[in-house]
């Protein structure tokens, strides 16, 4: 196995016994890689057991998946600093929020149509709010600039942020799929950057 990753982190994990587990599969090699996977930030979890390796000469965790995208903003701070510090590679998941930053959801109309979010009794509380619209209307306008979709130009932001490693797409269709991977070769200004950063509000501005 390329990357085995570790999703459950409960109250006692990380232990030495698990870091000692997961370096006797990669000195088997049945595994090449450890991934940190999470739902929620957990960088002292992952630092503590990244410094449990190094302390034993063992194999550390090397990538990590957290959710991140132009609307879910946590792992800003704390955990970039923490896979910066270590080292660690970055692959997002929900890069486009469920689907809220590909544009098919409006404020006039919500969630109408048939998509994945519809399914979710969470989304339309979590996403379809005033703020999310406001930083939508930005990415409209980048987008337009460089004659990309609203899907496309919300991945290339998270490819141009600094620590981001590559996020894992996620497609229902071939042509979301196709849409999504040509991200790849845009290129947007440090501005249109700045811009759509600073379009959620920083909590902490002012304090
Ligand atoms: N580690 C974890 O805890 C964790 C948690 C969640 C997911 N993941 C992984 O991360 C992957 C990506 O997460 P995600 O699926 O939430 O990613 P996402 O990119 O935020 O959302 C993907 C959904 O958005 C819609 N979509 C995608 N491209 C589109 C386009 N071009 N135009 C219109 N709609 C589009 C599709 O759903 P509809 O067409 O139905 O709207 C698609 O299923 C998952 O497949 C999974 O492997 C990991």
């Amino acid at each position: 196995m390329d990357v085995l990753y570790i999703h459950r982190w409960d109250d006692e994990t990380p232990t030495r016994e698990m870091m000692k587990t997961l370096n006797g599969l990669v000195e088997d090699g049945k595994v090449h890689y450890l991934g940190a996977s999470t739902l929620r930030p957990n960088a002292w979890k992952v630092a503590k057991a990244n410094e449990i390796a190094r302390a034993e000469g063992w194999e550390p965790f090397t990538v990590a998946q957290p959710r991140y995208n132009l609307v879910d903003r946590e792992i800003e701070g704390d955990y970039l600093e923490m896979t910066r510090s270590y080292g660690i590679a970055v692959c997002p998941w929900s890069p486009l929020g469920q689907g809220f930053l590909t544009g098919k959801y409006t404020r006039e109309d919500g969630l109408t149509g048939e998509s994945r979010a519809a399914e979710s009794s969470r989304f339309e509380e979590s996403y379809l709010t005033e703020e999310n619209f406001d930083v939508h209307d930005e990415l409209d306008a980048v987008a337009e600039e460089v004659d990309a979709t609203p899907a496309q130009t919300a991945l290339a932001w998270l490819m141009h942020r600094d620590g981001v490693t590559a996020p894992i797409v996620g497609a229902r269709t071939v042509e979301q799929l196709t849409e999504n991977l040509e991200a790849a070769a845009i290129d947007l200004t440090d501005e249109q950057v700045d811009r759509l950063t600073e379009a959620k509000p920083d909590p902490y501005a002012g304090l």
